[in-house]
């Protein structure tokens, strides 16, 4: 841990900490893409793909208007949650309870980052970095925006299309919804 002397260290430190953070999602999310079945899902990490390619275009803006080089520091936060969802990922499991597994593994990815954004859009404000702050900002709604996409397809779709696949394998008649 580097010496934290201000909150001007605090906010580099956590910029690093979610930079490196970012590029360890951009080759994760690949293989989320493939182990997902379900279109909408598949659609849904492929746009995040997308929009995290941004993120990092934000941050190097960011890390620019501060005059710091754009350097991440190993964030071994994300990379444990990336680790349990490899491991989600080659786990044998019908394919729309894998979809859901998929989601559950992606949405503490989501929480971790609008947990890592707030801070330091929270810092860049108070320290008046009127432009950091926007950024930061847009990264913050975006993943924010992702992570109730990824609620609303598990509630709608997958969770449910889970439970019926589970019904019939059980050889249950589905309950009438
Ligand atoms: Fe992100």
């Amino acid at each position: 841990m580097p010496k934290l002397a201000s909150l001007d260290d605090l906010l580099v430190h956590e910029l690093q900490d979610i930079y490196h953070a970012e590029g360890q999602i951009l080759k994760a999310l690949p293989r989320m893409v493939n182990a997902a079945t379900h279109p909408d899902l598949k659609d849904a990490f492929m746009e995040h793909l997308q929009q995290t390619e941004g993120q990092v275009r934000r941050l190097e803006q960011a890390f620019e208007l501060l005059g710091i080089p754009a350097k991440g520091k190993k964030c071994d936060g994300m990379a444990g949650l990336l680790e349990e969802g490899r491991k989600v990922i080659e786990a044998e499991a019908e394919t729309a309870v894998m979809d859901a597994a998929l989601i559950a593994a992606a949405q503490k990815v989501e929480h971790y980052e609008i947990a890592a954004y707030g801070c330091v859009c929270t810092y860049a404000e108070v320290l008046g970095y009127d432009q950091v702050h926007e950024l930061l900002g847009q990264n913050l709604d975006e993943e924010e925006t992702t992570d109730q996409k990824l609620t609303v397809l598990a509630e709608h779709v997958i969770n449910q299309e889970a439970v019926e696949g589970e019904f019939e394998l059980e050889g249950f008649e589905r309950r009438s919804r």
